[in-house]
């Protein structure tokens, strides 16, 4: 079964973008991570970034689609604006676990809404790299 790992804008800059918040790994290494616990759990992973809103859309459909077993998405900033990837979660049937680095509930209140959130399974957030694969555990045992 494959689980999709959809990362949204700016995370490209995983490693340089504000460390102090996001930490020091980069996408790759959290990629690096999830295969390796993937192996371990006999689930296979198709990672993605994209920095437009659209894409996003359009690769919650394609997982749905391909009866992937659960989606994982870190929309980044359109987690705060996005009713276009909110009904985009909520037209689909393949479930959808948001991810963040930060928590962003102790941030800006801008941060506070999460349009994903409000159509998501369940949210993971605020344990930096390694909120990725406590998702990837949650979605294997759905
Ligand atoms: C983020 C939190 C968002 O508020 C922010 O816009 C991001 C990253 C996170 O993973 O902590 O781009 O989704």
């Amino acid at each position: 079964p494959v689980v999709y790992v959809l990362n949204g804008p700016n995370l490209n800059m995983l490693g340089l973008r504000e460390p102090a918040i996001y930490g020091t790994d980069t996408l790759d290494d959290i990629a690096g991570m999830l295969d390796d616990r993937a192996q371990e759990i006999g689930l296979e992973i198709d990672m993605r970034q994209t920095n437009h809103e659209g894409l996003l859309v359009d690769w919650i459909q394609e997982a749905n689609a391909r009866g992937a077993k659960a989606v994982l998405l870190n929309a980044g900033a359109f987690t705060h604006t996005s009713i276009a990837i909110h009904d985009a979660i909520k037209a689909v049937s393949v479930p959808v676990i948001e991810v963040h680095l930060s928590n962003p509930h102790t941030r800006e209140t801008f941060r506070h809404k999460s349009y994903v959130g409000m159509a998501a399974k369940g949210t993971i957030a605020g344990f930096g790299a390694h909120s990725y694969v406590l998702a990837l555990d949650a979605a294997a045992k759905l």
